[in-house]
């Protein structure tokens, strides 16, 4: 297999060369992709304050409530019922994935010089001083895509980058993308319809012996965040396409075409970041008002960007929430007359290659993904359908997650029959939140509102609409509630689980906001200081980019109807 530069996994990473390099806010393509960046909390005394956390002491006892908590929150109907459906279609989920992915990373990893973490059963919280010292996110907290560009191509032989190899030879400015399979890998011929545009195989990421060649291996995670990530290399070549054709003079040689392109898509990309992701998933006005009236939370600490850990360990992690048990995916896969099976959550995390695309429990393996699990984007999209409530829409943002996040199966030693304490934690993504808010010392929800000037939720409220077994799981924390159950229930009972609520709103929009306004590079900063799609590429129609339907329809990869 080739040496990537950089393997992500859940609960781990390897680097293949540790960078001792920091960060500087510079946006070159030429920088390392090896980088460490500042993990700091938001608001630092709050950590510090015992009143503001959940107890250290008696933490065997916390430990195992914690886990109670997190098994209470699974939802175990199978089907899913029409009430979990919320107005925001499902796109959102992967799009805030690849977000979570482009910017943080690693707060699920023991601090390595430490023989303890959440596996266990007597950990003891980390002092938030020990926590900044020693755990260093290992991504670049800024919206410019290192997660698909590491540090660029090769253009100089003489400085070979990291990531040539995910460049395409004849092109070096283009990203290779991956060819998708019309048989397996014993000759047999795939069944199933192809996907519009039918003769266009090639909607798989670039991968050597089925391991994806990308900048960030999350992001093969599972099959929809992967088609996410190759949208986006393709996204990338078709502005290359578009620069050389409408901007002549940006074209002249390898080095201004790519930066052009690659300045292009970040500046796209960062714009639909504020105005259409997050505009969705925060509560209506939020993004508007610290547009308009500036940053009250998030401000850089000694010039350096900093990831707040109240947005990475709790806030962020809505989007768990907002992963569904199975999805109308296309076609061939969805639980619609004459479809091959369901389209369920084991399928879509088989069929990447961390499961040997196909793989048990899939009935592969294939050595790249065959043309019948192509996305068909327009059942991902559509904010009539999901408003509809029908399953073209994410899960509500509520403290009911779907029972796969339970039975994660490219997690631990991957063997779900394993009945190992510490592997089935591995495999439960509820535990692992709440456990790790409590190890990283995360204030919470309360003391978080009390900062954020925002009216508490009461303990009515945080019983609301729950089962008995919750509410009696719940018991232990109803005067001080871990954060990310406090967002979830925040957003449950006060935006009806089609939001955020007001502090996840504003924790989740002051980081990203806060970090493309302190980035000088950004589309809010640099050169055209009120940069907007009117000044990028333009679909074939003329159409603006404006939303993810026309970036993904410039990227070829949903059709026009
Ligand atoms: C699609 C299914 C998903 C799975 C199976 C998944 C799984 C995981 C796992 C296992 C972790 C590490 C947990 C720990 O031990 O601390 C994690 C971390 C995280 N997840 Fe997810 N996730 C999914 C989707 C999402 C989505 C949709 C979002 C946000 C919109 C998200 C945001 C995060 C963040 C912010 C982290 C922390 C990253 C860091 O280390 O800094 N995840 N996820």
């Amino acid at each position: 297999m080739q040496k990537l530069p950089f393997e992500f996994s859940h609960g781990g990473y390897i680097k293949e060369q540790a960078g001792q390099q920091r960060i500087a806010l510079r946006a070159l393509t030429t920088e390392a992709i090896d980088v460490e960046t500042d993990f700091d909390y938001l608001f630092p005394d709050s950590a510090r304050d015992p009143n503001s956390l959940l107890p250290a002491e008696n933490n065997k006892d916390i430990i195992k409530k914690l886990k109670d908590l997190g098994e209470a929150i699974i939802d175990r109907q199978n089907p899913e019922s029409e009430d979990t459906n919320s107005i925001i279609p499902p796109v959102y989920t992967y799009w805030g994935q690849f977000i979570d992915h482009d910017i943080t990373a690693n707060t699920d990893r023991a601090v390595t010089d430490l023989q303890t973490d959440i596996t266990k059963d007597d950990f003891t919280p980390l002092s938030p001083d020990f926590v900044t010292d020693k755990l260093k996110n290992l991504r670049r907290p800024t919206f410019d895509l290192d997660s698909v560009y590491g540090d660029g191509p090769t253009l100089d032989p003489e400085n070979p980058t990291q990531a040539k190899d995910f460049y395409q030879k004849d092109d070096p400015v283009k990203l290779k993308v991956g060819q998708n399979a019309e048989q397996d890998a014993s000759g047999n011929p795939t069944p199933g319809a192809k996907i519009p545009p039918e003769n266009d195989l090639l909607r798989d990421l670039p991968r050597n012996n089925r391991i994806a060649a990308i900048a960030d291996s999350r992001n093969d995670e599972n099959l929809i965040v992967a088609q996410f990530h190759t949208a986006f290399l393709r996204f990338h070549n078709a502005v290359v396409d578009w620069v050389r054709q409408n901007e002549p003079q940006n074209a002249q040689d390898n080095k201004t075409l790519f930066v052009r392109a690659q300045t292009l898509v970040r500046w796209h990309y960062q714009w639909l970041v504020v105005n259409d992701f997050l505009k969705t998933v925060t509560a209506s006005g939020t993004v508007d008002s610290i547009l308009s009236d500036g940053l009250k939370f998030y401000h850089p600490r000694n010039g350096n960007l900093f990831m707040p850990l109240e947005f990475s360990v709790a806030a962020y992690r809505f989007g768990h929430s907002m992963v569904r048990a199975a999805y109308d995916y296309n076609r061939n896969f969805t639980d619609q007359p004459g479809a091959l099976t369901d389209a369920t959550f084991r399928l879509l995390f088989a069929f990447t290659g961390k499961r040997d695309i196909g793989g048990p429990p899939g009935p592969g393996p294939n050595a790249t993904l065959p043309f019948n699990w192509i996305i068909e984007w327009d059942r991902f999209v559509d904010k009539e359908s999901a408003a509809k409530r029908q399953r073209n829409s994410a899960r509500k943002i509520d403290t009911h997650l779907a029972f796969p996040l339970s039975e994660l199966i490219n997690e631990g030693n991957k063997d779900p029959q394993d009945q190992d304490p510490i592997q089935k934690l591995l495999r439960h993504l509820a535990q692992r939140n709440l456990l790790r808010g409590y190890f990283l010392s995360i204030p919470t929800g309360q003391s978080l509102a009390d900062k954020l000037g925002i009216k508490k939720l009461t303990v009515e409220e945080l019983q609301q609409d729950n089962s008995p077994e919750l509410n009696q799981a719940l018991e232990p924390f109803l005067e001080k509630t871990p954060a990310w159950y406090y967002v979830l229930k925040e957003s449950e009972v006060r935006a009806n689980g089609d939001s955020l609520g007001e502090v996840g709103s504003r924790i989740v929009a002051e980081t990203i906001i806060g970090l493309i306004k302190n980035d000088p590079f950004s589309y809010l900063n640099e050169g055209e200081h009120d940069w907007n799609p009117s000044k990028g590429v333009k679909l074939p129609n003329g159409g603006e980019i404006r939303a993810i339907s026309d970036f993904l329809e410039f990227a070829g990869v949903l059709p026009r109807s």
